[in-house]
């Protein structure tokens, strides 16, 4: 007869009537049948008053179910059948077959869902923890940032970099924070943060020109006016290059463009490259003279401000906080402007190359021929140049030099009447020449702009036509230096400020 129906533990049975009552003993007497996984048939059988076992356990991560009979030794009063965590359940039952069912840890808890890995358990553990860390470590440098800025405003530090912060206080304006910066010491470039800063609180307002690597855009930063150069990002590496250049320890100088930043703007499609200079609202010394005729002395502060600033760019300056020679290599009136005060600054820097004398290396591969066809010197035309020496580059400027003072001289009124504004080389090439139209007129016919005879009759212009022939020496070695440029002009220019 097949065993079937519930049975209550023996002390839990209700009082049965007397027929049914002997056939409940007989039940009784005999055990119960179980689920049992490692016993044949999956089935086992108790002894008298045993009970049905079924319990789980996780194991390496896994729930391990367990299901078999349970003597009423091993019941040992019960203690056996319950138990309830998250790693082990246990329970007892006490009717035929009553452990097929199947136990679950914690199901009540959805943060450890059945079946998770050791991993996530270990994820949910560690995580709370390492937040509680992060939150005490952010404190203790919270702290201590504290106290070092306490220290340094107790105890100023003339060797180091102005706080960024006080850099960048509200009041303050561009020049301002260009001389805070080179009290500093560095005078080099704001610090980068300050310079992103700047850049990305500028507001463009309108395109004032176009050159080889992009537009150059007047902006407003705080009321003030300043430029912003554009680079596309397939020149990146001139823009990189030129805020580099602009950045070399001690060249700033009233006859360099004032650099104020660099700032790579990523907006997820393109990076936008900008170079944040002064506003200059005369543009360039080309624009100024296509415009107006120039005074002669305002001729000679344009051409003293140039050779300045070219002497300033060539020189080196020995010493920690000393500067490496630069050649600019692409001087044109297109990359001079002209400030306010009628001086002009050398920008443009892009192309330009440092020397360090002691090591006699160049900081970049010497491509000897680039800049604008229009100024190049004949040794770079017809291919004679020394790379290898430094020299040869500040000469190459100088020849240059020669050109612009010629673009500027013609705009000077003598005897009452001035020429109009022409390029270099203007009735001998055409508009865009290539370098072997002006390699024929320049090293072949050996070519310079004229100079005209009314410049005699004038001191200053007549000065002036002598350091253009000067400069335009098909030898190079024989050119004038900036500094002797420099030094020729300012003597012209106080004889002319005493009055007749
Ligand atoms: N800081 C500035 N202030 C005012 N105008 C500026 C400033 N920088 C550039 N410009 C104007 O923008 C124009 C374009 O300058 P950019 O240097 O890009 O080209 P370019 O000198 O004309 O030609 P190139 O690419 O051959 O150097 C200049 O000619 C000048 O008129
Ligand atoms: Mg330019």
């Amino acid at each position: 007869m097949a065993r079937h129906g519930a049975r209550a533990p023996a002390h839990a049975r209700p009082a049965l009537g007397p027929g049914l009552l002997l056939l409940s003993l007989a039940h009784l007497c005999a055990g119960l049948k179980c689920v049992c996984q490692l016993c044949a048939n999956n089935t086992c059988e108790t002894g008298v008053d045993g009970a049905c076992w079924n319990s789980v356990t996780l194991i390496d991560g896994r729930e391990e179910a367990v299901k078999s009979c349970l003597s009423p030794s091993q019941m040992k009063g019960q203690v056996f059948c319950y138990g309830s965590r998250n790693v082990s359940k246990r329970s007892c039952c006490f009717t035929d077959f009553c452990n097929n069912e199947t136990l679950r840890l914690q199901p009540e808890r959805p943060a450890v869902e059945p079946g998770w890995g050791s991993l996530e358990v270990a994820a949910v553990v560690l995580v709370p923890s390492c937040l509680l860390c992060a939150v005490v470590l952010l404190a203790v440098c919270t702290a201590q940032g504290q106290r070092c800025r306490l220290a340094r405003l107790h105890r100023p530090d003339p060797e180091e970099p102005p706080d960024d912060r006080n850099l960048m206080s509200p009041d303050k304006s561009l020049q301002e924070l260009i001389c805070d910066l080179s009290a500093s010491g560095s005078g080099s470039g704001l610090p980068l943060l300050v310079q992103r800063t700047i850049a990305r609180s500028i507001v463009l307002q309108e395109v004032i020109g176009k050159g080889r690597y992009g537009e150059v855009w007047r902006g407003k930063w705080r009321g003030e006016d300043v430029a912003v150069k554009i680079f596309s990002s397939r020149d990146e590496r001139s823009w990189f290059r030129e805020a580099e250049i602009y950045q070399t320890i001690m060249l700033r100088h009233e006859n360099i463009l004032g650099f104020i930043a660099a700032d790579n703007k990523d907006n997820g499609v393109w990076t936008q490259l900008w170079l944040v200079s002064e506003y200059h609202e005369h543009g360039s010394l080309f624009d100024y003279l296509n415009r107006y005729t120039v005074s002669v002395e305002a001729m000679l502060v344009l051409a003293l401000s140039v050779a300045s600033g070219l002497a300033h760019l060539h020189m080196e300056i020995i010493g920690t906080q000393g500067k490496p020679a630069i050649a600019h290599r692409d001087l044109k009136s297109k990359n001079i402007l002209v400030k306010k005060s009628g001086m002009a600054v050398i920008a443009d820097l892009g192309l330009a190359v440092k020397h360090d004398s002691v090591t006699n290396i160049m900081d970049i591969p010497a491509n000897h021929r680039v800049g604008t066809k229009r100024y190049m010197a004949p040794e770079i035309l017809d291919d004679t140049m020394n790379t290898s020496n430094f020299e040869s580059f500040k000469r190459a400027d100088i020849y240059a030099l020669g050109l612009v003072f010629w673009e500027l001289a013609r705009r000077c009124p003598v005897g009452g009447s001035y020429e109009d504004y022409q390029l270099p080389y203007y009735d001998m090439v055409p508009s865009d020449p290539s370098v072997e139209d002006m390699r024929k007129v320049v090293c072949d016919q050996k070519f310079r702009p004229s100079i005209p005879n009314q410049w005699q009759s004038c001191e200053a212009l007549r000065v002036m036509g002598k350091i253009m022939r000067e400069c335009w020496y098909g030898n190079a070695a024989a050119r004038l230096t900036a500094l002797r440029v420099k030094k020729t002009i300012s003597q012209v220019a106080v004889v002319k400020d005493i009055p007749d």
